[in-house]
């Protein structure tokens, strides 16, 4: 059938400083999170929309990951579009194709949810508002809030990909604007010592991940800790805040260390229990600290729910920082695998 429309979206991936661990209702978090956004990892989704049977009411999609058919995600975009169907009629009223790529290696064990799911959402509102002519895409603000809303739907950390630099999700005290439903930009309160920040992704080991973070949220729905945990992280996103906003380093590192152990521990004391980190994760954030300790640079680490290290430090330390990467850390990487990313400039539309 004649394509009758295309949109395409390329949208980052990011790593969240203030860690959102545990979920309730559509998605909603039961804590706020602050995250960096990532310039080189990212997704490059097109969905376009052809004619179809009018009595055929049923969602009607092929879905690709790189150029080929991929049966597993089409169920995984199906499900979702149910939850979402009610608001993007043309869902069902056109026969859809999705295109998907990541600019990172499928297997480079980097969740992708965030960027693909901010990409597939972007899309979606586009689509809606090219088809109806919606003079409110012309609203950038108002278009960004609905993708992140949609994205959110689709991966909670989703919802922080559309903005650039720094993104907010979840209610936080002081924050008026902030809200669980969607992630809000956070660039401007961000101090120039951040904006050019790096983040090296140590790849310690690419396997799949141990626990999906659908079971991972779930399981903190039944920790004993998780009371204390959402309270930290309240008064973790203050301090968090605090230091971005006054460009203080040391504050900022250690907050975005203390929330990566936090995360690795909760899952220690989830039960079932899991462990996350593997011997070279140990190795290297070890020798970060020793070399933080004597070379009182300000290099800090985090960590997502798996094994890979990512490493924040300012761009004015890079010709310090890359020779200790490549020296002391990259032995522990499987292959030597290094992903040498920054804090990028969110999502465009690709014409
Ligand atoms: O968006 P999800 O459901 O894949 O959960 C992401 C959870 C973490 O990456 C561990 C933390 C975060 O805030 O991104």
């Amino acid at each position: 059938m004649k394509e009758l429309k295309k949109v395409s979206w390329r949208s980052p991936s990011n790593i969240a400083l203030v860690k959102y661990w545990g979920k309730h209702g559509n998605q909603l978090p039961s804590n706020p999170s602050i995250s960096f956004t990532l310039d080189k990892c990212y997704s490059e989704t097109s969905l376009s929309v052809s004619e179809k049977d009018a009595k055929d009411k049923d969602v009607q999609l092929k879905f690709y990951f790189d150029k080929k058919e991929n049966l597993a995600f089409r169920i995984k975009i199906l499900s979702f579009f149910e939850g979402i169907a009610k608001d993007f009629p043309f869902l069902s009223k056109y026969a859809l194709a999705i295109h998907s790529t990541n600019s990172f290696p499928h297997s480079s064990g980097i969740a992708s949810s965030a960027s693909a799911m901010s990409a597939l959402a972007l899309c979606l509102c586009d689509m809606e508002a090219k088809l109806k002519s919606d003079k409110n895409k012309t609203d950038n603000d108002k278009f960004l809030k609905k993708a992140s809303y949609y994205a959110r739907i689709g991966s909670g950390s989703a919802s922080r990909s559309v903005y650039p630099v720094a993104s907010l999700w979840g209610e936080t005290a002081g924050v008026k604007a902030s809200s669980d439903e969607y992630a809000i930009p956070f660039e401007d309160e961000v101090h120039k010592s951040f904006k050019k920040y790096q983040n090296s992704i140590l790849i310690a080991s690419s396997a799949e991940k141990k626990v999906s973070s659908r079971v991972g949220h779930a399981l903190m729905k039944t920790n004993p800790f998780a009371k204390a945990r959402f309270k930290q992280a309240n008064q973790n996103m203050a301090e968090m805040i605090s230091a971005l906003r006054s460009g203080d380093l040391e504050k900022f590192g250690t907050i975005t260390e203390t929330e990566a152990m936090t995360l690795h521990a909760l899952m220690m004391c989830s039960s079932p229990n899991f462990m996350l980190m593997n011997p070279s994760t140990v190795a290297m954030i070890t020798k970060i600290k020793t070399f933080r300790e004597a070379s009182k640079l300000p290099l800090y680490f985090t960590l997502d729910a798996g094994p890979n290290i990512h490493l924040l430090y300012p761009e004015n330390i890079k010709s310090k920082v890359i020779p200790f990467i490549q020296s002391e850390l990259s032995e522990y990487c499987e292959n030597g695998r290094i992903i040498w990313d920054q804090i990028g400039k969110g999502p465009t539309a690709i014409k």
